[in-house]
C-alpha cells in the first residue's frame, strides 16, 4: 500500500503561489486567462508528512530567534543523503548553505569571474543562468548549444573545447540532469566535459538540483564522482527543494571540495551578508533528507506514470506534437514544430487557444523556439486536463 496519495487535488489558488496566482505577468503579450498553469518547477503535491510535522513543531515552539545556522544536523543530513542516493562520499566541511541554487550560481559567477569575462551555458537551458546570474553581473554569456538529433540532445564537445580554450571564459554552468531537455548525463559525457574544463582551467558549477528525480533505466552521476582531479574545479549544487517540494523554504547545499575555491565562494557570501538559512528551511531540509526516502520512491513512480500517460496520449491523439523522452526531472520538453503552425505562432496557440501555460521554449534560448516545457508534477487528472486541452487544438 502506498503511503502517499498523489492523486489528491489541492487547490493552490489564492495561496500566494507563483505558479497559480496572477501568473499573467510572466507571459507578457499573451492572454493567460483561464490557462492551466503547468509552468514554474514546483509540484502540486504536499511535502512529506515528516517535513510538515517538523516545521509545525518548530512553529509551535514560538521562539524564532537566531539559529545556529548550518548546524551538524544539516551537514549530516546532506552528506548522508548524497552518499546514500548518489554514492558520493563528501566531507561535511565542503558544504556551504545558500538560500537557493540561483543565488549560489550568482555567488559563483561573482567569486570565480570578473566583469566582462565569459560564463559558458549549454542552451536551451534554465533561463535564470543567463538572465539573472550572468547578465545581472555584467559577465558575458557564452553559449555552447546542445546538439538535437531529432529525438534527444547531446553535448557539442568540439564547440565546448573551442569556447573553453578562450582564457576569458572562466566558468561553465552545467545542468545535470538537464533542465529543460531531460537528459541525465552519462559518466562518459561528464568525463569528456570535465576533461575539457580541467585542460582549459574552467571551473564547473554542476547544478544537480534535479538529481533525485531520475526516471527508470537512468542513473545520476555526480560530477564530483567522475575523478579526483575534478574536485579542484568543482562547485556542486544540491537541494531538497525540487525533490520534496520545498522551493519556498529557500535553501540549498553547495558542495565545494577545494579549499581555495570554497574560501573565495564563502567570501562573496560574507561580503553580501547572505549566509545562513532560516530556521524553517533548515528544519524542513533535515527532515526531508532524513525521512523522505519513501516519499521520493513513491513520487518517482507517480511521475513515471504521468510520463507514460503523456507519451501514450500524444502518440495516439496529437498530430505533429512530439515528446522528447525525459531521462530525469518532472519537466517534459515537447516539440510543436511539426504541427504546421508558423514558429512564431506556437507560444500563442498553446497558451491562448489550448489554454495550457507551460514554460515557453524560447525562454531557454533560441534553440527552444517551437518547444513548450510542461511541468507534470501534479495529479494525473490535471495532466489529463492539459492533454485534453491540447487535443482540442492539435488533435488528429
Ligand atoms: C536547473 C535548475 N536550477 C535551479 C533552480 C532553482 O533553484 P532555487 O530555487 O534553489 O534557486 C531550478 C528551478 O526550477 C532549476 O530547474
Amino acid at each position: 500500500m502506498s503511503k502517499y496519495n498523489f492523486d489528491t487535488i489541492i487547490d493552490r489558488t489564492n495561496t500566494n503561489s507563483s505558479k497559480w496566482d496572477g501568473f499573467e505577468e510572466r507571459f507578457p503579450g499573451l492572454n493567460t486567462n483561464g490557462a492551466l498553469p503547468m509552468w514554474v518547477a514546483d509540484m502540486d503535491f504536499k511535502a512529506p508528512e515528516e517535513v510538515v510535522e517538523a516545521i509545525v513543531k518548530k512553529a509551535e515552539f514560538g521562539i524564532y530567534g537566531y539559529p545556529k545556522s548550518q548546524g551538524i544536523d544539516f551537514c549530516n543530513a546532506v552528506s548522508k543523503w548524497i552518499e546514500r542516493r548518489h554514492n558520493w562520499k563528501i566531507d561535511n566541511n565542503w558544504i556551504v548553505s545558500t538560500p537557493g541554487i540561483v543565488s549560489a550560481v550568482t555567488y559563483a559567477v561573482q567569486a570565480f569571474t570578473n566583469e566582462g569575462e565569459g560564463v559558458i551555458i549549454q542552451t536551451p537551458v534554465y533561463y535564470p543562468f543567463k538572465n539573472r546570474c550572468i547578465n545581472y553581473n555584467n559577465r558575458k554569456v557564452i553559449e555552447n548549444p546542445l546538439i538535437f538529433n531529432g529525438a534527444s540532445y547531446n553535448i557539442d564537445f568540439d564547440d565546448l573545447e573551442e569556447k573553453a580554450s578562450d582564457h576569458k571564459n572562466k566558468l561553465l554552468i552545467l545542468s545535470n540532469p538537464h533542465n529543460p531537455v531531460g537528459r541525465v548525463w552519462s559518466e562518459d559525457e561528464l568525463k569528456r566535459l570535465i576533461d575539457i574544463c580541467i585542460k582549459h582551467n574552467v571551473i564547473i558549477f554542476s547544478d544537480e538540483i534535479h538529481s533525485d528525480l531520475i526516471l527508470k533505466g537512468n542513473k545520476h552521476i555526480p560530477a564530483g564522482k567522475v575523478s579526483d582531479e575534478v574536485l579542484d574545479y568543482l562547485v556542486a549544487g544540491y537541494s531538497a527543494s525540487k525533490t520534496f517540494n520545498l522551493a519556498g523554504l529557500k535553501a540549498s547545499a553547495i558542495v565545494v571540495p577545494n579549499e581555495k575555491l570554497r574560501k573565495l565562494f564563502k567570501n562573496i557570501i560574507a561580503k553580501n551578508e547572505a549566509g545562513g538559512l532560516n530556521i524553517f528551511a533548515e528544519t524542513g531540509f533535515v527532515a526531508a533528507y532524513n525521512y523522505g526516502e519513501v516519499y521520493l520512491e513513491e513520487l518517482l513512480e507517480y511521475i513515471t506514470g504521468n510520463v507514460d500517460y503523456v507519451r501514450e496520449y500524444i502518440n495516439k491523439n496529437l498530430k505533429g506534437v512530439k515528446l522528447i523522452e525525459p531521462e530525469g526531472t518532472y519537466l517534459i520538453w515537447i516539440d510543436f514544430r511539426d504541427t504546421g503552425l508558423e514558429l512564431d505562432e506556437i507560444n500563442r496557440v498553446v497558451v491562448e487557444e489550448a489554454k495550457v501555460a507551460g514554460d515557453l521554449g524560447d525562454w531557454f534560448g533560441i534553440e527552444g523556439k517551437g518547444f513548450i516545457r510542461l511541468n507534470i508534477a501534479c495529479p494525473r487528472k490535471i495532466v489529463e486536463e492539459a492533454m485534453n486541452r491540447l487535443k482540442k487544438v492539435f488533435g488528429r
